[in-house]
């Protein structure tokens, strides 16, 4: 299918298993570009896994997966989709300086790539510590510069809220509003409905399916609910009673 502009993402179809287990089924998505995409549903519902097959690293079973115009996983993305696992991949005995230019060298950046990426996640005081002394919070921002510096075009962070306190993660949230306002497209994966908020645009999974894809007011108004967790239950007990009626 071509590929409209306007969109950084386009799934069509898409089927993984993951051992016997079907674990994305006719998933089909759109995302559009600089804007920040929540990708939310509770604990085991397929989102790490459709994570991996945006970036190319999930083997898949059926349908396509075009990023940027091109087959996810493509060489030509390498330096373009940047993606942050759930659990912090950095190098804890080195500074985080060191850190973040290590992955500046694999992009072929240099060195002011590597400040700007530190200041630009709030560590520029920090930019000598050694990364093992930093703190959970402090942590994750080591790794959200280390995908910064390559400068991508499209950021994939899976939960990167985990764990952290209500004024980090906040903080963080006005992080990823800022790099989205500079063109970046993000897709930010949660369990937590409430960060719904923050994003313009959602997708809702559940059970190995994208249940919808909508705006935070657009989700309020069709369930007829003033709470976002409340309106994310509504629309599965929906779905729910439409499937059993089906
Ligand atoms: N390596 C694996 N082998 C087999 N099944 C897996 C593997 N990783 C995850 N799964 C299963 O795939 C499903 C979706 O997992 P995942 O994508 O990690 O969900 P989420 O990120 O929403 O918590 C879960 O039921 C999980 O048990
Ligand atoms: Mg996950």
């Amino acid at each position: 299918m071509a590929q409209p502009a306007d969109h950084a993402v386009v799934v069509e179809n898409l089927t993984v298993r993951r051992g016997k287990r079907t674990v994305l089924e006719r998933v089909g998505l759109t995302i559009p570009r600089g804007t920040i995409t929540g990708l939310l549903g509770p604990s085991g519902c397929g989102k790490t896994t459709l994570m991996r097959s945006i970036v190319g690293t999930q083997i898949i079973e059926d349908g396509t997966v075009t990023v940027l115009g091109s087959p996810a996983g493509s060489k030509d993305l390498r330096a373009k989709v940047g993606y942050v696992t759930q659990a912090p991949s950095v190098y804890r005995d080195l500074t985080v300086s060191e850190n973040v230019a290590y992955f500046a060298a694999l992009y072929g950046r240099g060195k002011s790539a590597v400040t700007s990426a530190i200041e630009s996640v709030g560590l520029g005081d920090h930019a000598s510590s050694l990364t093992g002394e930093l703190s959970g919070g402090q942590l994750s921002r080591v790794s959200l510069a280390s995908a910064l510096v390559a400068e991508p075009e499209v950021l994939v962070l899976d939960e990167p809220t985990v764990g952290l306190d209500p004024v980090l993660r906040s903080e963080l949230w006005e992080r990823f509003a800022h790099i989205a306002a500079s063109g970046t497209t993000i897709l930010v994966s949660s369990h937590v409905m409430e960060e719904a908020e923050h994003c313009s645009a959602l997708l809702l999974m559940r059970n190995g399916a994208v249940i919808a894809q909508l705006s935070p007011d657009e989700l309020l108004a069709r369930t007829d609910e003033t709470n976002l967790e409340h309106a994310f239950l509504t629309l599965i007990r929906t779905t729910e009673k439409l499937e059993k009626a089906s």
